[in-house]
């Protein structure tokens, strides 16, 4: 009887879990919510930028990502890298 339990328990934990995860993770409120702490979108599109290549946005992001205490899925830093590149990189990949 006990067993019947055990899957229902499983998924309810995963849909806990799965809050910041895969598919539910919104690249842009999560920028908005954590990565404007310290700057603005405005390093992303200044003159001097930093940044000259998809690889180097990803190590970026992931340089960033290790200052916030949220610890993102490394799906969760694809996403994000992937919302800054579309909406102010546009790198070929
Ligand atoms: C603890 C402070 C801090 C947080 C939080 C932070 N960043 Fe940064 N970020 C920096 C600093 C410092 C720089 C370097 C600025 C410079 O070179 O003048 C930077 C630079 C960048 C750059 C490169 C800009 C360029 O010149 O091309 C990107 C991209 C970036 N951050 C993305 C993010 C993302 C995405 C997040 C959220 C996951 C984030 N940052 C959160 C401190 C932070």
């Amino acid at each position: 009887m006990q067993l019947v339990f055990v899957p229902v328990t499983f998924i309810a934990l995963s849909a806990l879990a799965g809050y910041a995860t895969g598919a539910d993770f919104e690249a842009s409120s999560y920028h908005e919510q954590h990565c404007t702490r310290c700057h603005g979108s405005e390093v992303y599109t200044r003159d001097n930028r930093r940044v000259q290549s998809y690889q180097a946005l990803h190590a970026q992001v992931s340089r960033c990502d290790a200052n916030l205490a949220t610890g993102l899925f490394p799906d969760d830093i694809d996403s994000l890298v992937e919302h800054l590149n579309d909406r102010f990189y546009r790198f070929d990949k």
